[in-house]
Parts: structure tokens; C-alpha cells; sequence
């Protein structure tokens, strides 16, 4: 009870920008983030796509995601095709959709992922935002859409049967607004195959202990990546920055040359199976490839 009263407190010191996550289609999300310069989803893509290839020489084609938090499908669309975030941007603040209604702009993204052509994975999205997550899976982005909150209710029936072949859980900008309530709901039923991997690039703002104690219960291990921090977004105001700075000293954490900087910064936690987690250390997943990192 404390630990989520605590995720509660840590929420109240970040902007509050929920007008902006069930609109009928993503332009509002993508223009008022683009002020802000919200980046972590493009430096997750590297991280992601590294246990990707992993997973694809252990395990059967394709591969299956889930991503927690998934909003309009963001990194399912990072992940499945050649896109960054500028494109998404690019994409969705172009002048050519700015008068069309939510309707109109579904259909020209219907025709435009459907000619981005096939992935080699699958990527189901679970979030609260329904309109969000109805437009990822009409538009093609998710291969399928769970509108739920599992902070409060338990997963529809009808998703635990797909849940149950998922090789990798993913979320960026998720983990605060999502606990170990939400993970503890969905253990059992995404553990029923083999067990996926998970992977939460989570601020530097939310303890991760509660989900990774969760996850231990289930024979998880966690490691997160030492010495590298990524750059989620500017603050949105002064009182953001402040409120964020004294909670981040508060728990001890000191922010001289990265919040203090400007920019809320997030870190990755990887979590596995306590065997599959002794085989590959996470520095040896990350080996030879490229992030940028903090700032
Ligand atoms: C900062 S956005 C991140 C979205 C996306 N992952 C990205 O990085 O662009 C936070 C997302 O968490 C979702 N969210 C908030 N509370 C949630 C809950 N209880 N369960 C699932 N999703 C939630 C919001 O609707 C929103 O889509």
C-alpha cells in the first residue's frame, strides 16, 4: 500500500499530460510531445531490438511483444518498421492531416502502414487509453490492442489465450503510471508458455524494486544497464523540474548533470528467466551496438 501510494506522490511531481493519451487519433500525442522533445521511445528501439535478435536465434519465429503503456502502437511502429520518432513526428504533425477529421487520418494510416509491408514480429499493445489502442489496431500498427487497466481490473478473458505465446513484455514512459499490481496480474498468464523477457526503460523518478520483487516471485531475475541513462523529455515547466529534482534527492539520487540539465532521464531493466538470465549476461546482449545515451 505504501509503495503505491509512493508511485502516486512521484506521478504528482511530473506534468500532468492525460488530456493527450485517448484522443480519437495520435496528432495531439505527437505535436504536444514533439514540444517537449519526448525521445525515449526511439533510444529504447536499439536496447529492444538487441534482445530481438537474441530471442530469435533461441526461440520459433515470429516473435512475439507485448508492449505495456503502448499508447498509438509507438514502438510497435518503431520496432516493425524502418521508422524513428522524427518520422512519427514528420508523419503525424504534417501539414497534409492537420484539417482531417480522426476518421480521415485512420484511413490514410490504414493505407500507410499497410504499405510498409509485413514484420517478422508480432506486437500486441496493452494500455487504458481505449481510443488510442483502438486506433493502433484499426490503423494496423498493433497486430492486436488490449484496452484494460490492470492497476484496477483483471485481464479480459479474451486476452489471456494470445498472452500466453508473448517472448518479450516492453514499455517505455509506462512504469509509474503501471506498478507491480499490473505486472502481478499479468505473471500468471504470460508465464503459462515460456516465459518472456521483459524490458522497461523506466525514469529515474519510479523505483523499480516493487516490479522486479514481483517478478522475482516468478523466477525472475533483473538486471539493469549500469553507468548509461536516456533521455525521456525536457521538463514541461519549472514546477516540473523542481518538484522532480527534490524527489529524485529525496530518495537519494543525485541529479547533478542529468535532470539538473533539463531533461528527465529514464534507465533500462532487463528481467529473465533466472536460467536464461546466467547463460547471457545483459552486457553481452548490448555488446558492439550503438546508443545514444544520456543526453
Ligand atoms: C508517456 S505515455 C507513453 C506511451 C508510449 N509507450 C510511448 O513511449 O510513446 C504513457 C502511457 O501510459 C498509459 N497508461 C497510463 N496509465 C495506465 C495504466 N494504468 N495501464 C496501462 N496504460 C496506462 C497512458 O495511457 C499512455 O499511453
Amino acid at each position: 500500500m505504501a509503495e503505491v501510494a509512493s508511485f502516486e506522490k512521484l506521478n504528482g511531481s511530473k506534468a500532468d499530460l492525460s488530456h493527450i493519451y485517448n484522443q480519437r487519433d495520435p496528432r495531439a500525442y505527437f505535436r504536444e510531445l514533439r514540444k517537449l522533445g519526448y525521445a525515449i521511445p526511439g533510444r529504447a528501439k536499439p536496447l529492444f531490438e538487441a534482445l530481438i535478435s537474441q530471442l530469435r536465434r533461441d526461440r520459433q519465429d515470429p516473435i512475439h511483444i507485448l508492449d505495456l503503456g503502448c499508447s498509438y502502437g509507438v514502438n510497435a511502429a518503431l520496432l516493425k518498421h524502418d521508422l524513428s520518432m522524427s518520422d512519427l513526428y514528420e508523419h503525424w504533425g504534417s501539414e497534409r492531416l492537420a484539417d482531417a477529421e480522426p476518421d480521415e487520418v485512420l484511413e490514410q494510416d490504414r493505407r500507410f502502414f499497410d504499405g510498409l509491408g509485413d514484420s517478422e514480429i508480432e506486437v500486441i499493445g496493452l494500455d487504458n487509453a481505449e481510443n488510442a489502442v483502438a486506433f493502433a489496431e484499426e490503423a494496423g500498427i498493433l497486430d492486436a490492442g488490449i484496452a484494460a487497466n490492470l492497476e484496477i481490473e483483471p485481464l479480459p478473458a479474451a486476452a489471456c489465450e494470445e498472452l500466453a505465446s508473448v517472448d518479450l513484455v516492453t514499455s517505455t514512459g509506462c512504469v509509474g503510471y503501471v506498478t507491480e499490481k499490473s505486472f502481478g496480474t499479468l505473471l500468471p498468464v504470460v508465464t503459462e508458455g515460456r516465459s518472456p523477457w521483459m524490458a522497461n526503460v523506466v525514469l529515474r523518478l519510479f523505483p523499480f524494486e516493487p516490479i522486479e520483487r514481483e517478478l522475482a516471485g516468478w523466477g525472475y531475475v533483473t538486471e539493469k544497464l549500469e553507468g548509461r541513462t536516456f533521455v525521456q523529455r525536457r521538463f514541461a515547466t519549472a514546477e516540473e523540474r523542481e518538484g522532480v529534482l527534490r524527489q529524485l534527492r529525496e530518495r537519494g539520487i543525485d541529479p547533478a548533470g542529468k535532470e539538473e540539465e533539463g531533461h528527465l532521464h529514464a534507465e533500462f531493466y532487463l528481467s529473465r528467466p533466472v536460467e536464461e538470465a546466467g547463460r547471457s549476461p545483459l552486457r553481452n546482449l548490448l555488446a558492439g551496438r550503438e546508443f545514444s545515451a544520456a543526453t
